[in-house]
């Protein structure tokens, strides 16, 4: 698909999915507007996040608040813009006083997230926090274990070895953590060599799912 095919299928797809979401879920009822997503519809790095917070609602875009100020710094850490990724969120609209999604929620809007990711077809998945680290990779991972390592999506929808995710903290927990701060610095650092390596893979002499995951962990490091 061309970017304009993917903009225009992100256009639709936002469409088709607002009712359905607002039979499944109250969410829209507190909400000033729908915070589909933003950026580039052809990106080679998709990021995701939680859930819109008082500035996306207000914007009808994520991450314009402080942790979205956060964001692109880091993004900027690496040579990118906005302009250059695509950012969407689990939830699409804001969950009153900025709660946590409930797992119906994140089961209501799933199918939303889901195409996004499969019209964008990104060649990195970047999850911040863990509500997006449990949507691609499932649950059973801790984020204090494999922020900042690549990880193989082993979802059917999303091919394992096109497509990898890079589960990172989120911006928010670095603002009220400074510790954080230098390890989501450290964490960006790898993704410009994980598309390196993605676009030009090196010759590897293994070749079993878990072996190529192996290799892949060990030259980011
Ligand atoms: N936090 C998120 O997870 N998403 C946003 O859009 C803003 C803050």
């Amino acid at each position: 698909m061309t970017q304009k095919d993917k903009e225009e299928a992100l256009r639709l797809l936002t469409e088709e999915q607002l009712p359905i979401v607002a039979a499944a879920s109250d969410l829209h009822k507190t909400a000033k507007q729908v915070v589909p997503g933003d950026g580039n519809a052809d990106a080679e790095v998709m990021f995701i996040g939680e859930a819109p917070g008082a500035k996306e609602d207000e914007t009808g875009k994520p991450f314009m608040g402080a942790a979205g100020k956060f964001l692109n710094e880091l993004l900027g850490s690496i040579g990118l813009q906005r302009e250059d990724i695509f950012i969407a969120n689990c939830i699409k609209h804001r969950p009153p006083e900025n709660r946590d999604p409930l797992p119906e929620e994140i089961t209501a809007y799933a199918p939303w997230l889901q195409r996004q990711i499969d019209i964008i077809d990104p060649k990195i998945i970047v999850t911040l926090g863990r509500f997006s680290m449990e949507f691609v990779l499932g649950p059973g991972f801790s984020i204090s274990k494999i922020h900042g390592q690549a990880q193989s999506i082993a979802r059917a929808s999303l091919p394992a070895g096109r497509q990898v995710v890079m589960p990172m903290y989120h911006p928010a927990a670095a603002l009220y953590s400074g510790k954080l701060r230098p390890v989501l610095l450290a964490d960006f650092q790898k993704i410009p060599k994980a598309i390196e390596l993605i676009k030009n893979p090196p010759k590897m002499e293994t070749s079993t799912e878990g072996s190529k995951e192996a290799d892949l962990q060990q030259r980011l490091l």
